[in-house]
């Protein structure tokens, strides 16, 4: 009896507030995640890392007045979990990192989740379907969010624009149509992915002033329209994906004021030719991919100027002049 007493006294020095204990188990149903009790450590650490840095995991706060511990991070990711969403994180008031990566989840995103205060959600890579929803914008504490590799169809809702912490936005790889909202003019993102999906329209041309933005990727859309002049502010541009789409026009010389880019593709774009000279002014390009630009021919671009380019595909763009023996130097070179 003493020892079983014991067991229990120290198990609650790092116990869960009892209310959350119950709200970790509803997840769990919820989630169909098997082995978790009432009795055990349900809390495997007190420190809340920036990214998760576990497939199962949970991170409890230890911290607040009176010594209670808050769940502050959940970590499930790869656990074949084949559940829905849980909708009782609404009961984890702290809950602040929510990471379900590539599980078997079907349904809907839960109205509850509205009421939470995420920062990192991660959802992809399951089978979840339908709209995104429009409360999902109420969730202004987000500043990771990531659904890839889903179902998801409908419009992507205008409120996502409300998300006013938001950094990393990742829809790539579901069914999503309509055009890219015009409201997300007001965010701070720093990676836009909305690759892989049936969005159609113009890029508008707001992105542009979107100057935080490192990496934009728009590709295997059927996106039309030439690239708007704007673009040429996003300075700080690391990556740009824009292959397999329906852009019409010459890629425009302005590329050159995307500096800092070390990732161009463009294979399949809808882009008329030539290559602009000035693609020797982005020295720090590791990887360009250009396919199928289609009408009036190009020189052989000179990249003499870019040292560090480590693969280049130039495909199906009706080239001319003498091949440039620079370009044998490159790692990994295809030019078809
Ligand atoms: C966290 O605790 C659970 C339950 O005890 C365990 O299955 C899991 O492996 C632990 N995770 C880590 C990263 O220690
Ligand atoms: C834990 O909670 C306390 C009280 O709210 C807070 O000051 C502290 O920063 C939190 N620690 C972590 C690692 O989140
Ligand atoms: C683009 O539109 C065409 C014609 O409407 C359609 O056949 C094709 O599947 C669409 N592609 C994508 C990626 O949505
Ligand atoms: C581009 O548009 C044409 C019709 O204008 C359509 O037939 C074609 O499938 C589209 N291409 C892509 C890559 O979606
Ligand atoms: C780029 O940004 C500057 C400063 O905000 C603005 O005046 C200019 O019109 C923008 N350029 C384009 C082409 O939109
Ligand atoms: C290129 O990359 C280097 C090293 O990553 C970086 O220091 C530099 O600021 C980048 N931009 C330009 C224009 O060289
Ligand atoms: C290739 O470019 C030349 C002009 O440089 C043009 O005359 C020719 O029609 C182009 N070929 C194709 C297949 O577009």
């Amino acid at each position: 009896m003493f020892c079983m007493g014991a067991i229990i006294l120290e198990a609650q020095d790092l116990s869960l507030a009892p209310d959350e204990v119950g709200a970790l188990l509803e997840v769990a149903t919820q989630l169909g995640k098997k082995g978790w009790n009432r009795n055990m450590q349900l809390c495997n650490d007190t420190i809340l890392p920036t990214e998760p840095d576990a497939d199962n995991k949970v991170v409890c706060n230890c911290s607040f007045p009176g010594g209670a511990c808050h769940v502050v991070a959940i970590y499930l990711k790869r656990q074949d979990l084949d559940g829905t969403l849980p909708k009782a994180i609404e009961k984890l008031p702290h809950l602040k990192h929510l990471d379900l990566w590539a599980n078997y989840l079907s349904g809907k995103i839960p109205s509850e989740w509205a009421n939470t205060k995420l920062e990192y959600l991660s959802i992809g890579v399951n089978n979840l379907a339908g709209k995104i929803p429009s409360y999902l914008g109420r969730i202004t504490t987000l500043s990771y969010l990531n659904i890839q590799n889903n179902m998801f169809s409908g419009t992507v809702p205008p409120e996502l624009g409300g998300l006013v912490n938001l950094e990393n936005l990742d829809l790539w790889a579901n069914y999503l149509s309509g055009n890219i909202p015009s409201e997300w003019a007001n965010t701070k993102l720093e990676i836009l992915s909305i690759g892989v999906n049936h969005l159609t329209g113009k890029i508008p041309s707001y992105l542009g002033n979107i100057t935080t933005l490192r990496a934009l990727t728009l590709s295997a859309n059927n996106l039309t329209g030439e690239l708007p002049p704007a673009l040429i502010n996003l300075t700080g541009l690391k990556e740009l994906r824009l292959s397999s789409n329906n852009f019409t026009g010459r890629i425009p010389d302005f590329i050159q004021s995307w500096k800092q880019l070390d990732t161009l593709e463009i294979q399949a774009g809808g882009f008329t030719g030539p290559i602009p000279s000035s693609i020797s002014l982005l020295t720090n390009l590791t990887d360009l991919k250009i396919s199928n630009l289609l009408g009036d021919g190009s020189e052989f671009p000179n990249l003499e100027s870019i040292a560090g380019i480590k693969y280049l595909l130039l495909s199906n763009c009706n080239l001319s002049g003498n091949f440039p023996i620079e370009l044998t130097r490159m790692a990994q070179l295809k030019i078809l």
